[in-house]
């Protein structure tokens, strides 16, 4: 390649160069957020209770003296990210900038009911990173997942394991349900009325099955997942915790829960999964009885460069790096569905970045 530039093509140049230097340094947005949270500064400012001088964010952080004169870089470039906003204010004759917290810093308070928090400690963590360093290395082997390759069995066993990951991955799962029960049960109550009996498939900690059943006392509810999941938990009137293999038997139900469950695996899997749901599907309250995936549909006619799109893809690519699965698009998830024996589905986008699809026998 010829090394000689024409002097129109330097602007090019540099723009390319500038983009291969944004998405080298991407993980220094994470990283740098990833501080913040540790650091417990969105709570910092939150309790001090109105704009918050950098000088007084450094004196409320357990950080060594000579570390002080970081915290300002720190927090220029969150504010760049925008997971703080900032304000210049005079005190004692010098300028000193002052910080507020954003919407997305919000939903990092420890003790906001839709926090966060637990699913950034947990994607962070260098168990679910350190597979990213072999995915070149898994594409030219056998492996079925990086996250194999790294630690030597499927992620589900590994979780069976080692209590850490367990525990973390669960709470990662778990502050997630609050966004969707909500709008399950506020916005989108008519999809329970005349049935009588639900099963939260891989419904981990229970606690969408939870606010399920305390809202809807005609409901008998079931969270299923692997034994380790489930052990240890305590039900309630209509609701209890039943430990099993979706792969081989789920409990008879009128209405059953995927959230987060499919994108988790290929197709071949996902097809054994929905036979085991159509088995599974009773119909014995008012109704037929349904399948109600939450999982992203794949919007590909947005445009390039669009957030939302990059972040599905995202969420596809972290399923090819943990588990073997993936985000699909609308027509990928008609043919799972139709190949799993179910007529007709319904697909309701409703859920930020994700759907709620409901699958009729
Ligand atoms: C991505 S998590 C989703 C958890 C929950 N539905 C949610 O959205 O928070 C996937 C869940 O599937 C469960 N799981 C994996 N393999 C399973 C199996 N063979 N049978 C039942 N549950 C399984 C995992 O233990 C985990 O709780």
């Amino acid at each position: 390649m010829e090394s000689h530039i024409g002097e129109h093509d330097y602007a090019k140049l540099l723009q390319a160069q500038s983009h291969i230097w944004n998405h080298i340094f991407s993980f220094i947005n994470s990283m740098s957020l990833k501080c913040a949270v540790d650091l417990g500064i969105p709570d910092v400012i939150h309790n001090y209770g109105q704009p918050m001088p950098l000088s007084k964010l450094i004196a409320s952080l357990s950080i060594r003296p000579s570390k002080t004169c970081f915290i300002y870089r720190l927090m220029r470039i969150l504010i760049h990210s925008n997971f703080f906003s900032e304000q210049n204010v005079t005190e004692k004759n010098e300028l000193e900038v002052e910080y507020v917290l954003t919407d997305a810093s919000i939903l990092l308070l420890k003790d906001n009911p839709f926090s966060m928090t637990p699913f950034l400690n947990a994607m962070l963590d260098p168990i679910l990173t350190k597979p990213w360093y072999d995915l070149s290395a898994w594409l030219e082997n056998d492996d079925p997942t990086p996250f194999e390759k790294k630690h030597g069995m499927a992620l589900w066993d590994y979780a069976g394991h080692h209590p850490n990951l367990n525990h973390f991955f669960n709470d990662a799962m778990a502050c997630d349900a609050p966004f969707v029960s909500s709008v399950l049960i506020e916005k989108y109550k008519e999809t329970f009325k005349g049935f009588e009996s639900l099963v939260d498939v891989g419904g981990g900690t229970g606690d969408v099955a939870k606010a399920i059943a305390s809202s809807f006392p005609q409901l008998e509810c079931v969270v299923f997942d692997l034994p380790h999941v489930v052990t240890g938990s305590q039900g309630s009137d209509n609701l209890k915790y039943v430990g099993g293999n979706m792969f081989e038997a789920i409990p008879p139900t009128d209405v059953i829960l995927l959230k987060w469950m499919l994108h988790d695996w290929n197709d071949e899997k996902c097809v054994k999964i929905l036979k085991k749901c159509r088995e599974a599907i009773t119909s014995k309250g008012k109704y037929v009885g349904k399948v109600i995936i939450i999982d992203i549909v794949i919007s590909e006619n947005e445009k390039r460069g669009d957030k939302s799109l990059e972040t599905q893809l995202f969420f596809d690519m972290l399923m090819m790096v943990l588990v073997s699965g993936r985000e699909r698009n609308e027509k990928e998830w008609a043919k799972l569905i139709f190949s799993s024996g179910f007529s007709h589905y319904k697909i309701t986008p409703v859920l930020g970045l994700r759907s709620i699809i409901e699958l009729y026998p």
